[in-house]
Formats: C-alpha cells, sequence, structure tokens
C-alpha cells in the first residue's frame, strides 16, 4: 500500500529541503518531489552570501528575518556536519560594500550610521583603511563600509547538507519526478499527481522556487512573481588575494576555499532561460577587473547562469493558501534564499504546526495576490 505522507514539498533546492530538515526534526514525515536532481537550479548557481546587511533595505519587513537567520547558521553548520558529515564551508570573514564615487561613499557612510543605530556592527572604512584590509583593491575604491558579521557559505553543500540530513532523519525524496496537478478535496489539499502516480499527504507545500506560480496556477491564485536570471563565473588564483567577499554597484566578488573566486551576478528579468551570455560575463569581468586587477591573471574555471525567484514587493510568500486547507507557499527569496533558508524551514514547521504568530510574508497580502480563472 502507499504511503501516506504528513507534509509533500513539491521542490528539493534550498528552500524545499530546509523546510524538510526541520520537519524531519519534529518527526513530520516527509516525501520530497523534484523533478530534476536535488539542489540544482537557482540554489546551485548561488554565490552563497549571507548578506543580511549587504542586501536587505533598512526598511525592509525583511531585515529582522534575514538577521535571524543568518545567526542559525553556526549552530546549523555543526548540525548539519554531525548528520550528512557535509560541512557547508561557513565563512565568517565579512564583506565590503565597496564606494566608487563620492556620492556612493555618501550613501554608504547613511548606511552605516543606520545600522549601527539598529545594533548591528557596521564599519565605514576610508580609502586608506580599506586598502589595509584588502590590499589587492585597486584606486577605484573609495572607501567601504565593512559588514563583518555577513558571512558566507557553500551554497551547493548547504543545499545537499539539508537535504541528506532530512534524510537521514527519515525524509523521502522522488528525483526526476515532475509534480503535474494538486489533488483536493472539498477545498482541503490530499496529495499530488506525478505521471500516473498519486502521492497522498495532509499538508503540501509549494517550493518550486522561480516555477511555483505555474504550480499553483490551477488552484485559483495567481502569486505576482517572476523569474530573473543571474550569471556567474568563478576563477583561481591558487593563493587568496582577499578575505571578506567585495560587493560593488556592479557586482561581487565572493573568496571560497582554495583560492576559487566566484564573480556575479547579472540581473535579466523576465527568463527562464539559464544560458550563459557574452554580454553578462563581459560587464562582470571588466567590473571585477577594474575593483581587482590581479585577477587578470586568474585561471579560469566555468560560467553558470540560474534563475532567482522575485516577488511584486520583493517579499517571499510564505502562508497558507487561502481557499485551499493544508497547501503551503514558500517562494519569492529573491536574492536571498540561501541566507533565508534556516528560518524559511523554521517558519514553515511552525505553520504546520499550527503554532507560527503573524508575519508579514502571508500569501494573502494585498494587493499581490490575484484571483485566477479555474
Ligand atoms: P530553486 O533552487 O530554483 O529550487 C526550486 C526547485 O523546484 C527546482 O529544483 C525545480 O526543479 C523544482 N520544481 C519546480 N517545479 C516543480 C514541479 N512541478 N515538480 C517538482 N519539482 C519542481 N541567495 C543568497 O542568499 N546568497 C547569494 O549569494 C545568492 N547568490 C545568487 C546568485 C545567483 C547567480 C542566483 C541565480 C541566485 C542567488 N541567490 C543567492 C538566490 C538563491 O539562489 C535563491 O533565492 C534560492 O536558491 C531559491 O531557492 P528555491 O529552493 O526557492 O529555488
Ligand atoms: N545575492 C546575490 C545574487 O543574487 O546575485
Amino acid at each position: 500500500m502507499k504511503k501516506h505522507y504528513d507534509v509533500i514539498i513539491v521542490g528539493g533546492g534550498v528552500i524545499g529541503s530546509s523546510i524538510a530538515f526541520y520537519l524531519s526534526k519534529r518527526n513530520y514525515h516527509v516525501l520530497v518531489v523534484e523533478k530534476e536532481a536535488l539542489a540544482q537550479k537557482a540554489s546551485r548557481a548561488a554565490a552563497g552570501m549571507l548578506g543580511a546587511q549587504n542586501e536587505i533595505g533598512e526598511n525592509s519587513p525583511l531585515l529582522p528575518f534575514a538577521l535571524k537567520s543568518r545567526a542559525m547558521f553556526p549552530a546549523l553548520a555543526e548540525e548539519l556536519q554531525f548528520l550528512s558529515n557535509i560541512n557547508i564551508e561557513l565563512i565568517q570573514s565579512g564583506i565590503i560594500k565597496v564606494a566608487q564615487s563620492e556620492e556612493e561613499a555618501a550613501h554608504l557612510r547613511a548606511i552605516a550610521s543606520f545600522q549601527e543605530r539598529l545594533g548591528e556592527k557596521a564599519e565605514w572604512l576610508t580609502t586608506m583603511q580599506v586598502k589595509e584590509r584588502e590590499p589587492e583593491l585597486s584606486e577605484v575604491v573609495q572607501g567601504g563600509l565593512y559588514l563583518p558579521n555577513d558571512g558566507q557559505v557553500s551554497a551547493p553543500l548547504l543545499s545537499k547538507a539539508l537535504a541528506q540530513s532530512a534524510a537521514a532523519l527519515g525524509a523521502d525524496f522522488l528525483e526526476y519526478t515532475e509534480v503535474q496537478e494538486l489533488i483536493q478535496e472539498n477545498n482541503r489539499i490530499s496529495g499530488v499527481r506525478t505521471g500516473t502516480d498519486i502521492h497522498l499527504a495532509d499538508h503540501v507545500v509549494i517550493a518550486g522556487g522561480a516555477w511555483s506560480k505555474q504550480i499553483l496556477e490551477r488552484t485559483g491564485i495567481s502569486l505576482e512573481t517572476y523569474p530573473v536570471k543571474g550569471e556567474c563565473f568563478s576563477v583561481n588564483t591558487h593563493k587568496r588575494i582577499i578575505t571578506s567577499s567585495i560587493f560593488s554597484s556592479g557586482g561581487y566578488i565572493v573568496p571560497k576555499s582554495g583560492g576559487r573566486l566566484i564573480i556575479g551576478a547579472t540581473e535579466k528579468p523576465d527568463t527562464f532561460d539559464e544560458s550563459v551570455q557574452l554580454d553578462g560575463l563581459y560587464s562582470l569581468m571588466t567590473q571585477a577587473v577594474n575593483i581587482i586587477p590581479a585577477l587578470k591573471n586568474a585561471k579560469w574555471e566555468k560560467a553558470w547562469a540560474g534563475i532567482r525567484p522575485q516577488t511584486g514587493d520583493g517579499l517571499p510568500y510564505l502562508g497558507e493558501h487561502p481557499h485551499v486547507a493544508g497547501l503551503f507557499v514558500a517562494t519569492g527569496h529573491y536574492r536571498n534564499g540561501i541566507l533565508l533558508a534556516p528560518v524559511t524551514g523554521l517558519l514553515m514547521a511552525d505553520m504546520i504546526d499550527g503554532k507560527a504568530g503573524d508575519h508579514p510574508f502571508s500569501i494573502n497580502r494585498i494587493p499581490y495576490m490575484k484571483e485566477a480563472n479555474i
């Protein structure tokens, strides 16, 4: 007889796997269904920055959520190492947001004051101080905002470690299996159809990244989400040339283990095409070499692209479907799904447990939920 699951999760990226992990820790019997392989798509493409202070706007309701998620990483890294034997390569050596004009410098100084008032560490570095910290930076850099607590991980390893840890706690995974239909009875979810198979569950969570909208279209809502392609490449300098991740208005450079550097990323909206184009690489390379001239001698490794799930108001959709009981949505993490994975997993587990309090990411928020014709 077919198993009846407590929860089926559609999508085996970092978000689906994190939800599976936090639910499995609470003894929920979970099935993750992934149409390709686990830990691919946007979650494999990501640079892995934990840019809570770097990426999230000062007035965004996402900021406290992102700070909480960032703080979860040290304990999570140990837990994942223990359960999956995977080191997610958590590096806590900060991000420097560099200025290339007096205007940018003034803006970054204002952000530093705001973040200090919030009680977060944020230090304005003069041109000389920034060069002392990162000697390979060129003269185009006119100071920078040092965010020591914004770290980084390996995004592919985090996604894999979450999935393998969930499996170690009892979760089941089905790869290369597409969810084609959500099954409901009397406005309550009862499972999913994959080809000719039916999988039954009390709850279903849609964590399909940029593809979530398509899965939900036939349930009577049309989420305001759209895809944003990001292109990246990596090189190797063999010896470490920077310590912190360097973030500028034209891109970022993230130092990984073994002298590897990830350089990203473009933003190309409204496409699901995952190919890499020369225009994107050219502008990233020009900017990177401008900021760190030594990169000219770096050895080429590879280039790739991923599709970020963005929403109309820039906030993720995390919540229960307004018309279908037991159907939940967790998508729209845009540029910060790696950073937000732990807190998203925890919040979705609390929601399914019926323990989540108020939060600003409900899928009912107006005007972004549109009723679709069924
Ligand atoms: P995905 O990883 O895309 O996973 C969704 C999964 O759902 C896919 O595997 C897909 O195959 C599956 N799926 C879809 N439809 C179905 C279906 N019908 N049936 C079964 N499975 C289905 N974030 C950070 O925090 N820090 C960074 O430094 C960072 N850098 C980035 C750099 C780039 C170039 C890009 C593209 C993104 C970056 N991000 C970063 C953002 C981050 O990668 C995403 O927010 C995050 O990966 C989204 O995770 P997800 O699980 O929602 O989506
Ligand atoms: N957070 C980096 C990116 O999405 O490119």
